[in-house]
């Protein structure tokens, strides 16, 4: 099949992948209300056409934390990529590198920053989540600052980690041993691509920046295990300090969904923030990122770049969360499904798609810069209703 959308390359994906890694990917925690929320607030918010305005230089490009960039969209960082694709890491780095836009290396993936960095040759951002050992966080810092890391993703979310039903039904979660190992060596021999290219070929199948700290255990179960021992819940505004303390460039805190801690998250330091429900991986029941951006993007106004996530699928919701106030946007498991449908030139794919959905979105909302896309791109649906009362 030729992949159209972004819907298309969630369906090769969930073709290819053994049936663990999908529900590991396009789940969210306990009964996906958050997961939904993103998709459905930001399906609801209607564009407003207009026309006749002359949209002959439409312009996508514009500079991020001193980085020009070519499209205003960051890969954002989705632990395990390596799993997904072949060195699946420099894979997407390679293809964000060629589309002018910023890729986010996880704390958690299979490459090392020093893998990417060596493969690519060039910089990309790096994601931190607070971890008990600040040593071990120290020495990550100092990795990304020799790699020329351009931004710190800083992740505050994840102080625990949030239940998902999907893994567990699955066998990824809850079945250690034997048990949980034999359903996903069955669900891995009928994805015969997915077995030659990442479990053949794919190794070695090991976290690359935690590997030293996992003192040779590899098995996707010592890898939770570790996320459950080593991520810190005691974090606060104090160990942002901290951080900030140790890391020179840009820092950028991910998971907000509050004004008051937007505003916490610059005074520590931040010079951006993400508005963020992890995609609706950790607190279901909360607001979608698309609900809440206005509020945080009124908050920081000025002081902060204000960057989301959570539910793009297009170059449509690019537009609208731009609209509501984001200067950037990161896209998650869009560019996962990607790549595990075709690799680099799958990612490099939905990039230019969503660069060519976007340059519709603004032709047909009449506008040529970014800067045009503002509350009056959209529809306020408040008044549809109302007979002769709009606007
Ligand atoms: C499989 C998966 C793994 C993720 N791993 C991380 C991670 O390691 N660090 C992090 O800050 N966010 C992580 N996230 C959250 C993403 O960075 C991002 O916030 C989210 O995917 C955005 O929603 P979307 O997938 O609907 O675009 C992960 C998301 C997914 C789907």
């Amino acid at each position: 099949m030729k992949a159209a959308s972004i819907s298309d390359y969630r369906a090769l994906a969930q073709a290819r992948l053994p049936h663990f890694l999908f529900e590991y990917l396009d789940g969210g925690s306990y009964d996906e209300l958050t997961l939904r929320r993103n998709r459905e607030d930001l399906q609801a918010i209607a564009l407003r056409q207009r026309v006749m305005r002359d949209v002959s230089g439409i312009d996508l490009s514009g500079d991020l934390f001193g980085q020009s960039v070519k499209l205003p969209v960051a890969l954002a960082p989705v632990g395990l990529s390596g799993l997904y694709a072949r060195r699946g890491e420099v894979q997407a780095q390679r293809a964000a590198l060629e589309a002018g836009v910023p890729f986010t290396l996880s704390t958690v993936s299979a490459c090392s920053i020093e893998e990417v960095r060596r493969a690519s040759g060039a910089p990309f951002w790096f994601q931190l989540y607070m971890i008990r050992d600040r040593a071990f966080m120290a020495d990550l810092l100092r990795k990304a600052a020799e790699a020329e890391c351009g931004a710190l993703v800083f992740t505050v979310d994840m102080p625990v980690p949030g239940t998902r039903y999907r893994d567990y039904r699955s066998g990824l979660a809850g079945a250690p041993g034997l048990g949980g190992a034999a359903r996903r060596f069955a669900q891995a021999m009928v994805r015969p691509g997915w077995a030659y290219d990442v479990g053949l070929r794919g190794g070695p199948h090991s976290l690359g920046n935690v590997a030293p700290v996992l003192k040779g255990k590899t098995g996707i179960e010592d890898f939770f295990a570790w996320m459950r021992d080593n991520f810190d819940p005691s974090v606060t505004w104090r160990d942002l300090e901290w951080v900030r303390s140790q890391w020179r460039g840009p820092l950028i805190v991910k998971g907000i969904l509050d004004p008051d801690d937007a505003r916490e998250a610059i005074r520590c330091g931040a010079d951006g923030v993400v508005v963020s429900n992890h995609g609706g991986r950790q607190l279901d029941g909360v607001l979608s990122s698309v609900a809440a951006l206005p509020r945080v993007a009124e908050a920081v106004a000025g002081d902060a770049t204000v960057l989301a996530d959570g539910g793009v699928r297009s170059g449509l919701d690019v537009v609208r969360m731009l609209a509501r106030g984001a200067d950037s946007v990161l896209i998650g498991r869009a560019w996962v499904y990607a790549l595990a449908a075709r690799g680099q030139a799958g990612v490099a794919d939905v990039l230019r798609l969503l660069a060519a959905e976007m340059r519709v979105a603004m032709a047909l909302t009449g506008a040529n810069r970014l800067a045009d896309l503002t509350a009056d791109s959209l529809e306020d649906l408040t008044h549809t209703a109302t007979k002769g009362s709009r606007r």
